[in-house]
């Protein structure tokens, strides 16, 4: 982890224990969500350079719940990634989590370059600070989430640890999903 990510995150905790039942502020909570895509994308990109695709899967599977593990301990916040065509089952989005894809579906489609949302919802009578922000499927990404683009032994390795794969046949620019956060509040 770099210098600039670590002290982002503690910087963000100690805003957030300070505030205890408030919300935690948008600029906190983006900068938390910034580090976590940073990492995970350079993880990414050098597993992918220096170990191929296989490497790679490895670095969009464990690097990620790792990361999401280590920001949701610093934080106290749930720190995870979505979609609608989930690869990962964990990754199924709640009702919530939906009706934001849904949207961020629509406003990709009307041409926005990025979406996110951040807002203070009610569930079952708990209060709780929710942050989505749109991943969008890049070149780099159709590897492993494209439709021909994806290599016979990436295939392979996919099929077998994945069995109930939805995360294929993606373009260039569509949402692939979106990492949540989630920030008890009551
Ligand atoms: C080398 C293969 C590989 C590449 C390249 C790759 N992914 Fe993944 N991706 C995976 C695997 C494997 C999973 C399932 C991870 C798990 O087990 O939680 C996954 C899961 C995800 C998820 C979580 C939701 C789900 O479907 O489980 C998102 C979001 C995601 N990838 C986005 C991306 C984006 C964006 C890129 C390009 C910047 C990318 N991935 C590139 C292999 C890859």
């Amino acid at each position: 982890m770099n210098r600039f990510v670590l002290t982002a995150i503690v910087a963000a905790m100690l805003h957030t224990s300070a505030w205890s039942a408030e919300a935690p502020s948008p600029d906190n909570i983006k900068v938390v969500a910034g580090g976590y895509a940073k990492q995970l994308r350079s993880g990414l990109m050098e597993q992918m350079s220096k170990n191929g695709p296989e490497g790679g899967i490895a670095a969009c599977s464990v690097k990620a719940a790792q990361l999401g593990a280590e920001t949701s301990t610093k934080t106290g916040w749930s720190v995870k990634r979505v979609s609608s065509k989930a690869r990962n089952p964990l990754a199924m989005p709640d009702a919530y989590e939906q009706e934001v894809l849904n949207g961020f579906e629509k406003e990709i489609a009307s041409g926005k370059e990025d979406a996110s949302r951040y807002e203070v919802v009610r569930e079952g009578g708990i209060r709780y600070a929710r942050f989505m922000k749109a991943v969008r499927v890049e070149a780099m990404c159709l590897t492993c989430h494209g439709g021909s683009e994806v290599p016979p032994n990436v295939e392979q390795k996919l099929s077998e640890q994945y069995p109930h794969d939805t995360a294929r046949g993606y373009k260039v620019g569509d949402l692939r999903g979106a990492l949540s956060i989630k920030v008890k509040l009551d």
